[in-house]
């Protein structure tokens, strides 16, 4: 039986220098808490070197293991290959529609992730119908959700979790204005996760959202977006024997 793991999840860290220091105090007890450190986008608060530069410095303290996407700020300067080498060059794996896996004890963990984009959800969702900038736009989704299926296809571990920045699910968006939901995430990025099953999706972006939901086919949602946990990071637990046990419910 795989040992139980636990992941300390965090979203929407956008980091700058006024909360450096709060940043470093609230990450201290990481390093005795969880086994994996999750951070799921908006790691930086404009995409600037100099943000990336401090974040890696607070990450320095880490020693757990720790895997992130990219968030659409990341993006905002137009340094994210910079941002990218900063981070990882710390020990922070990146996926950007990639798959990663963690060995702990024995225990493997297998992440996949993508930014993932816009579009709506169910009925709602936009297609790729029209004209050509409404294909490219929400074509961005589809790519991320392929990726995503792609990567859980192969990625065979005792855990398996998926990270995104954007929404997979509306539920976890309440709170926002409804206006906005389309520009939050997709259901199209709930597809793969639906497909192929996974223990838990983690994502952030929705700053006024809720922090659980569940997809149409009942896998457990976090938004861990840092405004909505109100904290450094939250734990969740991966346990086998608990999964068994639902599962003979
Ligand atoms: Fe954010
Ligand atoms: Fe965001």
């Amino acid at each position: 039986m795989p040992r139980r793991v636990v992941l300390a999840l965090v979203a929407d860290i956008h980091c700058r220098a006024e909360i450096i220091e709060d940043l470093r105090e609230g990450l201290m007890p990481v390093n005795d808490e969880a086994d994996i450190l999750v951070m799921c986008g908006d790691l930086c608060n404009m995409g600037r070197v100099e943000e990336a530069k401090a974040l890696a410095d607070v990450l320095r303290g880490v020693r757990i293991p720790m895997v992130a996407v990219l968030g659409n700020h990341d993006y905002h300067s137009g340094y994210v290959n910079e941002v990218v080498a900063i981070l990882e060059g710390v020990g922070v794996h990146l996926l950007q529609g990639t798959g990663h896996t963690i060995n702990i004890d024995g225990t493997t963990v297998g992440f996949a992730g993508a930014k993932g984009f816009c579009g709506g959800y169910g009925t709602y969702c936009l297609t790729p119908f029209g004209e050509q900038g409404i294909k490219c736009f929400i074509n961005e989704t589809h790519d991320d959700a392929n990726n995503l299926d792609a990567c859980l296809q192969t990625l065979d571990t005792d855990y398996r979790v998926v990270l995104l920045h954007y929404a997979p699910i509306k539920e976890t968006l309440f709170g926002e204005p409804p206006e906005l939901y389309p520009f939050l995430g997709s259901s199209i990025l709930a597809e793969p996760v639906d497909k192929h099953g996974c223990d838990l999706v983690v994502h952030g972006h929705a700053h006024n959202g809720v922090e659980e939901g569940e997809t149409a086919g009942g896998i457990l949602v976090k938004n861990v977006a840092m405004p909505v946990i109100k904290r450094s990071y939250v734990l969740h637990e991966l346990d086998a024997s608990a999964r068994a046990r639902k599962g003979r419910q």
